[in-house]
């Protein structure tokens, strides 16, 4: 079967002639990478982590849930520019869509957690996204009987930290989706499921737009799987100004100067319906993201040397907007049952 899907999405992918393929022949030397992404754990877990990420109980005033900030109305993001934490704190950062969120090789936009599970401790803290450390959350759900009940069905034992942590990571494993025009397109080699207008603008972002440099569209750690990104640290000049950098980025983990100002490139699946744009929600619409390229990225001294100013047309710039509305699928999304 595996054998299969990789040759199908290699022929595909081939003969679509994009300069982004090169990814999908990695997958002769590992046909063992699909199987990885589709391990699952058990229906218990995966119910539990599905009632935790959306119970609000799980906070310090009770009204934040993960759900708040990641709503399934908004592709698992957040519609606001940057997240409100439960103490009514705006932070500095978009929360990403959790789409697909199992693909990525390490979280956040500076990447500092390496697995779904060491991240979900980090909302959990007084000062945090929940305003609750995680052993208050145990100990609060450990009074409700049907959440006892739960975890002893799902790992043997009481409410705990770690099963948290587990449960809510194997729920997010789940949300999955990748039946887009465009995979219909690229996958199943469905020439009608593009429109010429989306087509025309696929060949702007493996062309004269550079897109596909970074939103490389099979990227060598996803050969089987079109995620738009290589999940590299780049810096595009977002949130530099007259006063230098407002957020570090990965600069901020690695410590190098070098590295002030990277962020990680993020997928496009679902672009369309995820804005706002960036880590910083600073842009609203495509065709503002669009300009902000064809400018050339913002001048600062780490300024990915790939950006340059590259006088597209309307034309261009309109099929690009529409060639991204291509890869929206939100039909597969898992319905919550609260
Ligand atoms: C108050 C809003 C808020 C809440 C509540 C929240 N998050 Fe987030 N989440 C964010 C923001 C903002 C980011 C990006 C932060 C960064 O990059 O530094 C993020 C990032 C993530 C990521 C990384 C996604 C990626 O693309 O790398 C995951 C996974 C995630 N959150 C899961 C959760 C889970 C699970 C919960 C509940 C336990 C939760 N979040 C609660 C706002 C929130
Ligand atoms: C030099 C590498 C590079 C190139 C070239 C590039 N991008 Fe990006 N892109 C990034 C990075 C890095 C980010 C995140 C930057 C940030 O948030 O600070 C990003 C963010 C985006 C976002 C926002 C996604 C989100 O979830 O917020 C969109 C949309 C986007 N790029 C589309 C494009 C298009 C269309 C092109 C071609 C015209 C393009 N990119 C060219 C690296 C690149």
């Amino acid at each position: 079967m595996q054998e299969l899907l990789w040759r199908a999405m290699l022929a595909a992918c081939l003969a679509t002639g994009l300069v982004a393929c090169q990814g999908s022949r990695a997958l002769r030397d590992n046909q063992s990478q699909w199987s990885q992404y589709t391990e699952t754990s058990g229906k218990e877990v995966i119910a539990l982590g599905q009632r935790l990420f959306f119970d609000a109980m799980l906070s310090g005033s009770g009204r934040t849930a993960c759900a708040t900030c990641h709503n399934p109305d908004f592709a698992y993001g957040d519609p606001r520019p940057v997240s409100i934490s439960d103490n009514g704190q705006p932070g500095l950062r978009h929360a990403p869509s959790l789409l697909n969120v199992a693909f990525r090789p390490y979280l956040m936009w500076d990447g500092r957690f390496a697995s779904l599970e060491e991240q979900a401790f980090g909302p959990f803290r007084p000062e945090g996204e929940l305003g609750i450390g995680i052993e208050a959350a145990a100990a609060r759900i450990s009074r409700d009987p049907s959440y006892r009940l739960q975890f002893s069905r799902a790992f043997g034992g009481s409410p705990s930290p770690e099963g948290i942590v587990a449960a809510i990571a194997a729920f997010e494993r789940t949300i999955v989706i990748g039946n887009s025009r465009f995979d219909r397109f690229a996958i199943n080699k469905d020439d009608r499921a593009l429109t010429p207008i989306e087509k025309y603008g696929l060949e702007v972002f493996t062309g004269r737009g550079l897109c596909a440099n970074c939103h490389v569209i099979f990227a060598p750690s996803t050969p089987s799987f079109p995620l738009f990104t290589d999940f590299e640290f780049r810096n595009i000049g977002i949130g530099f100004g007259a006063d230098g950098f407002h957020d570090l980025g990965r600069g901020a983990i690695t410590v190098l100067e070098v590295d002030y100002g990277s962020f990680r490139t993020p997928s496009l699946r679902n672009v369309a319906v995820t804005g706002p744009y960036m880590h910083d929600g600073s842009f609203g619409t495509l065709h503002e993201v669009i300009d902000f390229y064809d400018a050339g990225g913002n001048p600062n001294p780490n300024l990915n040397p790939i950006l340059r100013p590259l006088g597209l047309t309307i034309q261009e710039k309109n099929g690009l907007v529409a060639f991204l509305g291509s890869l929206t699928d939100l039909e597969l999304l898992p319905a919550p049952t609260r």
